[in-house]
């Protein structure tokens, strides 16, 4: 159902690969909602993922960026300002990759090289994205910007590796940005701390498969889902959040307050008669 949040504004959306991607699904809400975008990724994703077929659903042109590269981000920002004709009003970032998680290097053991690949790409590109529409004054007053975040930020998760030390940066950038984009312009800025979600990126996870059920055991609502994501997304994008701003936004069914819940418990004890019948039989 659509309710208009987004009429008259217009945006940037990093990171839609396929459609299974949580920067898709908000892509497909804001043209619903109203919204005008450009969609952005890298020039490899753009030949293996299908962003051309989203571009065409909404209106929409892409700008390959490597939302590393200055140069990119700011070619990008200037195509982006002549399609819409002059500024925009919010961006999303939705990037994230570790080399040393490809190469399934373990975190007590890692390449150097790799973790400064994860930090540039999964953080400071953010940090890039914003320095540079700043420099170019490129966003309206009242904008939002907003980039995707993961609760292994404040606790370890098993196997979650060097993203975790990439999405405390990408918080804290919001927060520090947030200051002084908040103060000059009114922009904010915000991260939302995802469930997993069965994308390319998420599916690339460590034990991927146990984390997704114990975290929906674990929460109240269950698990967000990637749709559920990009509701929340057009929220922020829209002008009833606009005191909202340097804040990490779970968004998890509950998780992130969570100890212990009965189904989670119920699988463990199913897990110690399991144990049980096993040793009966030995
Ligand atoms: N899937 C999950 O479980 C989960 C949970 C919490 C947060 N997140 C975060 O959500 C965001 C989106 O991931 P997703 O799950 O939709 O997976 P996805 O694989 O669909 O999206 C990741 C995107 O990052 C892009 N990217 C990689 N390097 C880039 C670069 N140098 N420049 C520009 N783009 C680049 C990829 O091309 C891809 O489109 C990421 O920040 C991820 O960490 C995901």
């Amino acid at each position: 159902m659509a309710y208009n949040l987004l009429k008259g504004k217009k945006g940037i959306i990093f990171g839609a690969l396929n459609d299974q991607s949580i920067a898709w699904k908000v892509a497909e809400r804001a043209h619903e909602e109203g919204a005008q975008i450009v969609l952005s990724n890298t020039a490899v994703a753009m030949r293996l993922g299908n962003v051309d077929e989203l571009a065409e659903k909404c209106n929409s042109i892409v700008v390959p960026a490597d939302a590393t590269n200055a140069a990119d981000v700011e070619n990008l920002i200037a195509k982006s300002m002549d399609f819409f004709g002059g500024k925009f009003d919010f961006i999303l970032h939705s990037i994230g990759m570790s080399p040393n998680v490809r190469k399934g290097i373990p975190y007590d053991n890692i390449n150097y090289e790799n973790y400064l690949k994860t930090i540039d790409i999964s953080a400071l590109s953010f940090h890039k994205v914003i320095q540079m529409c700043r420099k170019m004054d490129a966003i309206n007053d009242w904008g939002s910007i907003v980039a995707l975040s993961y609760v292994a930020a404040q606790r370890t998760l098993y196997g979650y590796n060097d993203m975790a030390d990439a999405k405390a940066l990408l918080e804290s950038i919001a927060r520090s940005f947030g200051y002084i984009y908040g103060r000059e312009k009114k922009i904010r800025i915000n991260t939302i701390s995802q469930s997993p979600t069965p994308t390319t990126a998420g599916s690339g996870v460590f034990g991927f498969q146990s984390l997704l059920d114990f975290t929906d055991r674990m929460s109240p609502l269950g698990n967000a889902s990637a749709d559920d994501c990009a509701d929340y997304c057009i929220t922020l994008f829209s002008d009833l959040t606009k005191k909202v701003t340097m804040q990490n936004l779970f968004h998890d069914g509950g998780f992130s307050s969570m100890g212990m819940s009965e189904s989670a418990m119920n699988q463990y004890d199913k897990s110690f008669k399991d144990c049980d019948e096993l040793k009966k039989k030995e």
